[in-house]
């Protein structure tokens, strides 16, 4: 038998029977997922039943202050200077020399030697104006460091203040001055620059926000009022052929108000090019709708005709 002859079996002959099938498969899938399913509930209602006696967890509400800063801002002792030394060689060095005063990059603008330079940001040289900048970074070159936790951060500002601003530079303030005392925020108040100042969801909007909110969504109702009784007047009493259409258009009515409006500015204006485009072509994906692209020709038009003659004797206009 030559190797063309294997695929000529007679009809009757015996040919392997066909251990695959469509309708196996299925219901292979089907088994799998309910088997799925059943999985997902059991080990669900498993967890339920242990959680069921569990205290209900709240965040600790300390959890969204921010530092205590006046405490941080005294703490000055042995200890947060080595580690604001080791945490400076680590962080800063690369930018600002390690011995904070030359400048071994070519970064523009030039990283702030701390013997001598007046520091730029609004808060200035004290202790917390320092930290926000750590915090926040200042400028385009300067990057903040909040990986760093906000004890830390302080206790690089207590190292590269007392080492080598406190000797020579003038623009030093410790936070006995009166200004410097004043922008320290109280324990757990956060600061306008810590990243733990605001818990969005202790914001209370003020009451003329729901007024707003209220009075735009009223509207937006009442603008699509007239589309609506529209849609309805056009697809009551419509034969077998236009209801799948109709249940179609009003499934997506809600979601495209502004297709619809197209719709129904091209019906009005007996625009039967643009009514076609706007059904066909414009599903808001960029690519043709599919429902409407495979609908054919006829009926496509008895839609536009049905569309067309109830939006001119629709009495108010919608936008
Ligand atoms: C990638 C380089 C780089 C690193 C790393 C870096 N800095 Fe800077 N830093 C700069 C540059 C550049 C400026 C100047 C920014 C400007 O003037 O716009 C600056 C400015 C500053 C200023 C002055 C802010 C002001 O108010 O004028 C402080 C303070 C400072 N850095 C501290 C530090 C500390 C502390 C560290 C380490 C935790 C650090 N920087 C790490 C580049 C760096």
């Amino acid at each position: 038998m030559s190797s063309s002859d294997d695929h000529q079996h007679a009809p009757g002959s015996s040919e392997p029977r066909e251990l695959s099938n469509p309708v196996l498969w299925t219901v292979g899938l089907l088994v799998s997922l309910v088997g799925l399913a059943w999985i997902f509930f059991h080990f669900k209602q498993v967890g339920r039943e242990h959680a069921a006696g569990e205290p209900v967890w709240t965040l600790p509400a300390q959890a969204s202050a921010g530092p205590d800063h006046a405490a941080l801002i005294a703490d000055r002792s042995a200890a947060v200077l080595d580690r604001g030394e080791v945490l400076y060689g680590k962080n800063c060095a690369s930018c600002h020399g390690a011995q904070g005063d030359s400048n071994p990059s070519n970064i523009n603008p030039l990283p702030r030697n701390f013997h001598v330079d007046a520091f730029k940001n609004p808060l200035g040289a004290g202790p917390y104006g320092f930290w926000s900048v750590l915090t926040n970074g200042y400028g385009a070159a300067m990057p903040a460091f909040r990986n760093l936790s906000a004890d830390e951060r302080y206790a690089v500002v207590h190292f590269v203040s007392e080492t080598w601003m406190k000797p020579t530079n003038k623009s030093y303030l410790a936070n006995d001055d009166a200004k410097i005392s004043a922008q320290i925020p109280a324990p757990g108040a956060g600061g306008a620059n810590s990243e733990a100042a605001i818990d969005p969801r202790a914001i209370v909007p003020p009451e003329t926000t729901y007024q707003l909110m209220a009075a735009v969504s009223r509207r937006a109702t009442a603008e699509r009022e007239p589309l609506a009784r529209w849609m309805a007047d056009a697809g009551t009493d419509v034969g077998p052929e236009l209801a799948p259409a109709f249940a179609e258009l009003r499934r997506m009515f809600p979601y495209q108000v502004g297709r619809m409006e197209r719709l129904y500015a091209a019906s009005k204006a007996q625009d039967k090019a643009a009514f076609v485009n706007c059904l066909v072509a414009e599903d808001g994906s960029g690519s043709a709708d599919k429902y409407f692209s495979l609908m054919p020709e006829s009926t496509l038009t008895k839609l536009y005709a049905r569309l067309a003659e109830t939006a001119t004797r629709t009495p108010s206009t919608p936008r």
